[in-house]
């Protein structure tokens, strides 16, 4: 989906765009992909798992601006992309219809300056506006940062999966899995 972009004062002065990801991204989307894989233990990806060439990455931002229950959605700092967050649907089977899935990330250099919280605000907003009752992510054992911003925007910890990721070095990490509720529809 294509949402309407919008400006963001950041902690230092400088201003952020928030804006849907546009085709004409994908080359800027590796590299900023590889950056934050290999910044931060908490992604899936190691750094030398992002593979895609630009082709299949443009195919994949094409896909997503398409998708009518979906988004991406870049953050822009002078002209360099500091970060993304994307909305997931879960499926389309009426029994999952009301839920989705959420994932974010920034560059290092781009970190505790409101960006993530902003992201986090205009996504779970346009997630309501498209439908959806509540939103569901995972988050590692020992992200803190991650897990305390979460918590401050609703989200509650539901449970946990055991050795969910596996590290070069043979040890593993639980993940936790939250939920935020985004609007609570009368029984029928
Ligand atoms: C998690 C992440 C998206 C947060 O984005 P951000 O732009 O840094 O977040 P914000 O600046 O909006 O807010 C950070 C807040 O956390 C606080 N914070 C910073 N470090 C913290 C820590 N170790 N523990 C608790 N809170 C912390 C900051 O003080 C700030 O609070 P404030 O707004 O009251 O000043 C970003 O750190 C990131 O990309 N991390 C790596 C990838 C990742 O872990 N993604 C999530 C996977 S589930």
């Amino acid at each position: 989906m294509i949402f309407e972009e919008k400006k963001i004062n950041l902690k230092d002065g400088r201003t952020c765009t928030l804006r849907s990801v546009e085709i004409r991204d994908a080359e800027s989307m590796i590299e900023y992909l590889r950056m934050v894989s290999s910044e931060t233990p908490f992604l899936l990806r190691n750094g030398d798992e992002v593979t895609y060439t630009v082709e299949a990455e443009e195919q994949l931002l094409e896909n997503k601006r398409n998708a009518p229950r979906e988004i991406m959605m870049v953050a822009q700092v002078e002209g360099i992309i500091a970060g993304n967050c994307g909305i997931v649907s879960i499926g389309s089977l009426r029994r999952v219809y009301h839920r989705c899935g959420f994932a974010i990330a920034l560059k290092k250099d781009y970190w505790n300056l409101g960006i993530g919280s902003a992201m986090m605000d205009y996504a779970f907003y346009l997630a309501k506006n498209m439908g959806y009752e509540q939103v569901e992510l995972e988050v590692v054992e020992g992200n803190t940062r991650a897990k305390n911003l979460y918590e401050r925007f609703g989200f509650r910890e539901t449970g946990k999966n055991f050795r969910a990721l596996k590290y070069d070095d043979g040890s593993y990490r639980d993940e936790y899995k939250m939920v935020k509720i985004l609007a609570v529809q009368p029984q029928v």
